[in-house]
């Protein structure tokens, strides 16, 4: 497995990618910039990161999920490795919150994008983005983001943040090999963003509404259980939750 450091890049998951279709890369093949001038978050926004204070990487991972109905288990082990490794360094009041980013104290620390693609064998191969926000201090215009040296009030190596995580990320990935996932599942519920507490939430169409998380299917859809005590389920582009 290699680490390649970049100074500046467009954005690390697309070098990674296009390195992929261009050459055989090895499985774990990380790429950590200082600097992303086109980091890409979920659904189309950006993802501004002050240069050389936070960790910016893109993993490669291959070889772990063997069908698309797995697609989400990769989801869950990679935000319950970054919560493990915040844990770890004792962040407080964590959560993983639905579909992607990783809380502290309420606040946003990091954000996953995963680009699944299917080669021409069939294997599934996933560019896994994290931005993990470590040292830097303000957010300016983001009232909900944070770092960990805001949370804690330390500064972090970040070579050996990365360490962790890739360690984290090897391990849980050995489980969903392993046809572990269970275990994944449970402690991603068990740390999932305001489980089982009332909360309002909006649709696509702007439609307000109450609603229970129950939890997240296999398939990665939130399950919210209505005022009629009836599930819905919502994807990533139906629902947000309102705070
Ligand atoms: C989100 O919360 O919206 C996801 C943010 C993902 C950001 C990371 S930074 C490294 C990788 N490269 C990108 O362009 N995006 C991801």
């Amino acid at each position: 497995m290699s680490v390649i450091k970049l100074s500046a890049i467009d954005s690390t998951n697309d070098y990674l990618k296009e390195l992929s279709r261009n050459q055989i890369v090895e499985n774990f093949t990380t790429v950590v910039a200082n600097k992303q001038t086109k980091g890409r978050g979920q659904m189309g926004a950006a993802w501004v990161s002050e240069e050389g204070k936070n960790l910016i990487t893109s993993i490669l991972i291959k070889d772990v999920l063997q069908d698309v109905d797995e697609i989400f288990h990769l989801n869950v082990a990679v935000a319950l490795s970054i919560f493990e490794v915040l844990k770890a360094n004792d962040l407080p009041n964590l959560a993983i919150k639905w579909p992607n980013d990783i809380m502290s104290e309420q606040k946003k620390i990091a954000g996953i994008l995963i680009e699944n693609s299917i080669k021409s064998d069939g294997k599934i191969e996933s560019v896994v983005g994290i931005g993990l926000n470590v040292n830097q201090k303000s957010f300016e215009n983001l009232p909900k983001a944070s770092s960990m040296a805001v949370v804690t009030n330390s500064e972090f190596d970040l070579d050996e943040i990365l360490n962790q995580l890739i360690f984290q990320i090897k391990k849980n990935c050995s489980y969903i090999l392993t046809r572990q996932t269970d275990r994944l599942w449970q402690d991603y519920h068990c740390n999932l963003y305001k489980i089982n507490v009332p909360l309002a939430f909006e649709d696509a169409n702007q439609h307000k509404f109450m609603g229970i998380i129950q939890g997240v299917s296999t398939n990665g859809l939130l399950e919210i259980k209505l005022e009629d005590d009836s599930i819905k389920s919502f994807g990533i582009k139906e629902v947000q939750i309102l705070l």
